[in-house]
């Protein structure tokens, strides 16, 4: 018997009762009887917050380094920078206290609404699901635990507490699913955080099928599960679905409620110490890295600036950037003075210190002639007399630095954006600005895209500088002065209008669904495959530099699909700087079975360059890269044939490409059945050779076929009639014909065919 069964063992029911519910807001209920100490938690996700006084839920915490948010760190592609920030979080958490931080959230961006789209990484589940994991490995390598969150179809805050979420099994399985499946399997979280929302019907803490089938059954997830913070609507259920622990606390109506249940046997006993076994493995685990100490601030904010200049991306420049030593700046806008580097709500943190963007150009250029103007209101009023002032600025410098921030009020978690626009000062600031001063660079400060086709064209340059972290504001200056290469590329798509959005339709739903019914369709698979023009596209980002992609090539032109194969591509740096290049490798399906997106993103990395250089990327391609989920046989498929392997510098900029043929390996049942139409029976390549003699005969005595043996039909419209019909619907038309009755010998078909046992899938659609 382990230490930890051992321990469940001596436990009363009370004492395991309360242990599924938390002491506090932020702690477990301790056991000294035991020796069982409280597991103290943290938001999360980037940065601790770490609030002094852990009854109580205010957002005030202690100083610790706020780092940039979610789609920031996304805009990296950076694995191993991830990795890097989880292991100074790890080392603040340490200093805090705290044992576990509630992050990283890997939820999809399903539509650029979503109030709390900053906090998650990607529209792309490959590439969330590699930036969680580099955040999981940094922070667990401190010995400090982490919370996935939010587990699952919590992509909008509307209604978040109740909204159902009405998902198909397939867009589940290749959307919201596969980021936290890589972060499960690859990174082992101690913890996930189930979601607030309803799936299908049932709550995120009450989904047996999510928490026991999936993320402890099929990921073999050891650690406990956590509801959101009041997720729990019914104690006793959430237990039955693999909800382990409750929290906030202290909540004795729950406990309880679970006490009484074991009691009156409602609960099984078992359920309930198989949660306590989970929570103590972690709390006895937290307990084992000592605590308390200091951390370093300096260093942490220097990374904190490193991070923040490898995540911003330049999204336009007409050549003005890097700024050549101007000697009459203008800085407008009150992001510039107030920097705008986080976003509301529980991932709220108090920044250890906080670089003016203002003040950090200053350091980079000190001996130019700085004006400022304010250019907007910090609420969402209308004021002529601050546009016209920063006209006057602009007019009279050499360059305009525009900071513009979506204010809280447009972007938050708790409420979702009411449109993509920025406010309507600041669009008319811009175009004012832009029209009186044609070297005006755009710094933009969210967490999510915003519509542009109102002043983009004006604009000599855009930066995206994002909810940049307490070190941003140095991090633009090092990018517009030339200290720093941008080298960040897109995470998300950002789309020209709201209503060309893949859920424009469907969100944020209505009498408490939200219906998914863009299916797959979101994001670039959205505008890829449905041709809908983008403003700019997922993977875009430019440097001060260029880079040429040469010689793409791949490890087998024909591979078996469990083999996988390794593409390789030589990246050059042909222009005059040092910079980092951001390499995106796509698959395109030729042919499928089911419909599936243009392209794919499969595999990506960041290369550093000096000028002239040239390096050779390999990048390994799985199963899974080419597999897609099939629901009728809930599971993963590959089928034979060709894919192409496409290279680029982003989703719309391929820049080489390659084809490979793959060899399914699967042995799949056959799926057909009584009511599976005649056209299926000859597509399956079990059911053809059994029912094609059987078929031809029977057109040959009607008269369907030709009588010259070639089995040629004489009657198209009449054949295309059968073949539609489903099997056993089939051989009661053909009644006359049969010798048997027509039900023994669809019986004795399907016998045949599923006496058979497993086949390749079908793919063809023959006849
Ligand atoms: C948020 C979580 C957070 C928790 C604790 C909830 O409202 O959804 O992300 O970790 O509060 O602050």
């Amino acid at each position: 018997m382990t230490n930890i069964q051992s321990l469940v063992t001596q436990m009363t029911l009370e004492e395991k009762a309360a242990l599924c519910t938390g002491a506090s807001a932020w702690t477990t209920t301790p056991v000294e009887r035991l020796d069982i100490p409280e597991l103290l938690v943290s938001d999360g996700p980037h940065g601790i917050r770490r609030v002094p006084d852990v009854q109580s839920m205010t957002i005030h915490s202690m100083p610790a380094t706020c780092f940039p948010t979610a789609s920031s760190l996304a805009a990296t592609w950076d694995v191993e920078l991830l990795r890097e920030m989880g292991r100074a979080l790890g080392q603040e958490a340490l200093a805090l206290n705290v044992g576990v931080v509630l992050g990283p959230g890997a939820n999809m961006k399903r539509s650029p609404l979503c109030g709390r789209n900053f906090e998650y990484f990607s529209e792309d589940p490959f590439l969330a699901g590699e930036m969680a994991v580099g955040l999981i490995e940094g922070i667990q390598s401190q010995g400090v635990g982490t919370s996935l969150k939010h587990f699952a179809a919590n992509n909008q805050e509307c209604e978040r507490f109740s909204i159902n979420a009405v998902v198909d099994e397939r867009t589940l399985r290749e959307i919201y699913l596969p980021a936290f499946e890589k972060a499960v399997t690859k990174a082992r979280p101690w913890t996930v955080m189930c979601a607030y929302n309803r799936l299908n019907g049932r709550y995120g803490s009450e989904n047996h099928w999510l928490l026991n089938d999936v993320l402890k059954g099929e990921w073999g997830f050891e650690g406990f599960v956590v509801s959101d913070w009041g997720a729990v609507h019914n104690r006793v259920a959430a237990l039955k679905a693999g909800l382990d622990l409750e929290m906030p606390g202290p909540k004795p109506t729950r406990v309880n409620a679970v006490v009484e249940a074991v009691r009156n046997g409602d609960l099984d006993e078992a359920i309930l110490d198989e949660a306590v076994g989970r929570i103590l493995a972690i709390v006895c685990r937290a307990a084992q890295t000592p605590k308390g100490g200091t951390f370093d601030a300096a260093t942490h904010h220097a990374l904190a600036r490193r991070i923040a200049g490898e995540s911003m991306v330049l999204l336009k420049n007409n050549g003005l950037l890097p700024l050549q030593a101007p000697q009459h700046i203008a800085v407008i806008g009150r992001a510039a003075v107030e920097a705008h580097f986080q976003g509301g709500g529980s991932s709220h943190i108090n920044p250890t210190q906080v670089d003016v963007p203002f003040e950090e150009l200053r350091k980079l250029a000190g001996d130019a002639e700085w004006r400022y103007a304010a250019g907007y209101p910090d609420d969402d009023s209308r004021d002529q007399a601050l546009i016209d002032e920063a006209v006057a600025t602009a007019q009279t410098a050499d360059v305009a630095l525009l900071y513009i921030a979506l204010p809280a009020f447009k972007e938050s978690e708790g409420y979702d954006r009411p449109d993509m626009g920025l406010t309507a000062q600041q669009i008319a600031l811009i175009q004012a600005v832009t029209a009186a001063q044609p070297n005006t660079v755009v710094i933009l400060n969210n967490g999510a895209p915003v519509a542009m086709s109102e002043w983009l064209d004006g604009a000599a340059a855009v930066l995206e500088a994002w909810m940049m972290g307490q070190a941003g504001g140095g991090a633009i200056a090092d990018i517009l002065f030339g200290r720093v290469n941008p080298s960040g590329k897109l995470a998300e798509t950002y789309p020209l209008r709201l209503v060309d959005t893949p859920a424009y339709l469907n969100f944020p739903g209505e009498n408490g669904d939200v219906r998914y019914g863009e299916g797959l369709f979101i994001g670039y698979r959205y505008y890829d495959t449905k041709q809908v023009p983008v403003q700019f596209p997922f993977g875009y980002g430019l440097s001060y530099t260029t880079f040429a992609y040469d010689h793409v090539r791949v490890s087998a032109d024909n591979f078996q699909d469990v083999d996988g194969v390794t593409v390789t591509v030589d990246v050059t740096n042909t222009g005059a700087r040092a910079g980092k290049e951001i390499v995106q490798v796509y698959v395109h399906d030729r042919a499928a079975r089911l419909i599936r997106p243009m392209k794919e993103l499969k595999g990506f990395a960041k290369v550093a360059l000096e000028p002239g250089e040239t390096k050779t990327v390999d990048i390994p391609l799985d199963f899974r890269a080419f597999a897609y989920y099939d629901p009728a046989y809930h599971q993963w498929i590959t089928e034979d044939g060709a894919f192409d392997i496409l290279v680029g510098a982003s989703s719309a900029d391929i820049r080489g490409q390659a084809t490979v043929t793959l060899t399914c390996t699967l042995e799949l049942p056959s799926l057909l059945h009584d009511e599976s139409t005649i056209r299926a029976w000859f597509a399956d390549p079990a059911g053809r050779p059994i029912l094609k003699p059987i078929f031809d005969e029977l057109m040959k005595k009607g008269g369907v076929f030709a009588d010259n043996g070639a089995n040629e039909p004489v009657d198209m419209s009449l054949l295309s009639f059968l073949m539609d019909l489903p099997l056993r619907s089939f051989f009661h038309f053909q009644e006359g014909y049969l010798t048997q009755p027509p039900d023994d010998i669809t019986n004795m078909l399907l016998e045949q065919v599923h006496g058979l046992g497993s086949r390749k899938p079908a793919l063809a659609r023959t006849m």
